[in-house]
């Protein structure tokens, strides 16, 4: 760890790997015997690394579509405000969706992006996040498949960022900025 303001691992390859397989296994016994391949859909651009693992980790046929969703700029707060930045290629309607998300943090851009779905009258929807900050809930959000609780602090690496940088660790550490 000898990155510049990491100042601790909160979840290590190891870990994440652990998590990982345990979430596609959930999800593999929840989605047994569909008529149609599950879609699994990624927040961008944060989920693009746990999305990439997680699915080689589901036994059953899926697709996969993204969509990126904007809801911090470049900061550390989150404004709440939710902007579709790049829509889903394909129709849910009257499909199995699974969303996943990198993280829940307040949850307001997970339940915008629920109602959104739910909108679109899917078959099913339940959600997939890897990291869940309970501490920092402002909008109560069911999650079906959830990786690691970690405490309030900010998050990067494994497909987290600080101003788009850091997504690339291969872990999760804590970020204290300059
Ligand atoms: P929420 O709306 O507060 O739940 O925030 C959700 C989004 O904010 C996530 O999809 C992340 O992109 C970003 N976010 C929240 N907490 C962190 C963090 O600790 N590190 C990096 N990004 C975060
Ligand atoms: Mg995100």
């Amino acid at each position: 760890m000898d990155e510049k303001n990491i100042t601790k691992v909160l979840v290590s390859e190891e870990e994440i790997r652990e998590t990982v397989a345990r979430l596609g296994a959930e999800i593999t016994a929840t989605y047994q015997g569909l008529e149609r391949e599950l879609m699994v859909i990624g927040l961008l651009r944060g989920s693009f690394i746990f999305m990439a693992d997680l699915v080689r980790r589901i036994k059953v046929p899926l697709v996969v579509d993204f969509m990126t969703v904007s809801s911090y700029g470049d900061g550390t707060v989150s404004s709440g405000d939710v902007k579709v930045v790049m829509d889903l290629d394909s129709s849910i309607e009257d499909r199995d969706v699974l969303l996943v998300e990198d993280i829940v943090d307040t949850g307001r851009t997970f339940a915008k992006v629920i109602r959104m779905m739910r909108n679109r009258n899917p078959r099913s929807l339940r959600v997939c996040t890897f990291l869940n900050k309970p501490e920092a809930r402002v909008v109560d959000i069911p999650l079906d498949f959830c990786g690691v609780h970690i405490p309030n602090e900010f998050a990067v690496g494994y497909g987290l960022d600080y101003a788009q940088g850091y997504r690339h660790l291969p872990y999760v550490g804590v970020l204290q900025p300059d």
